[in-house]
């Protein structure tokens, strides 16, 4: 079964839209295997936005990610990376159609509320980097048969 990471953003947390957010995970029919409240050391959000490390707004995003608690997340089910980023939308709020969590609550491209993992072998390597394997719960849910 896929596996994706899904990050509710120092914003998101500080509007309190984690229970929306988790909310429309669950209500999807997507399952939460791994999920924490932390913060991000700069080490870390270095590390996973190392591809962007030229781009201007590099240290920006950086600054950002680490500026308050976020709400890491790794979910499982078939084709979950793809259903994840819709469930997210567009990088920037305003390209980001209703219905969607950026489009719903997505103020600027920087502040975007949340990241997701935009490809198998991305989502495999942010796990890696932000979850221990011991983090990490193999279950069933309630009614599986309907679910993943
Ligand atoms: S993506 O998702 O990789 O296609 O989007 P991209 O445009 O390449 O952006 C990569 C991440 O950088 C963030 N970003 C910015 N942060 C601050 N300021 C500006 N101007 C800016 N532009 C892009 C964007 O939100 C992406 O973060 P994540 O967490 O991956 O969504």
């Amino acid at each position: 079964m896929e596996r994706t990471f899904l990050m509710i953003k120092p914003d998101g947390v500080g509007r309190n839209l984690i229970g929306a957010i988790v909310s429309r995970i669950e209500q999807k029919g997507l399952k939460i295997v791994g999920a924490k409240l932390m913060t991000v050391s700069e080490e870390l959000a270095k590390t996973h936005y190392g591809e962007h490390s030229e781009r201007p707004f590099f240290g920006e995003l950086v600054d950002f990610i680490t500026s308050g608690p976020v709400f890491a997340m790794v979910l499982e089910g078939e084709n979950v990376v793809e259903v994840g980023r819709t469930l997210v939308g567009k990088t920037n709020p305003a390209e980001s159609a209703p219905g969607t969590i950026r489009g719903d609550y997505g103020m600027t491209v920087g502040k975007n509320i949340i990241h997701g993992s935009d490809s198998v072998a991305s989502a495999e390597k942010e796990i890696a980097l932000w979850f221990k394997k011991e983090e990490l719960i193999d279950y069933s849910l309630v009614n599986s048969s309907w679910v993943y």
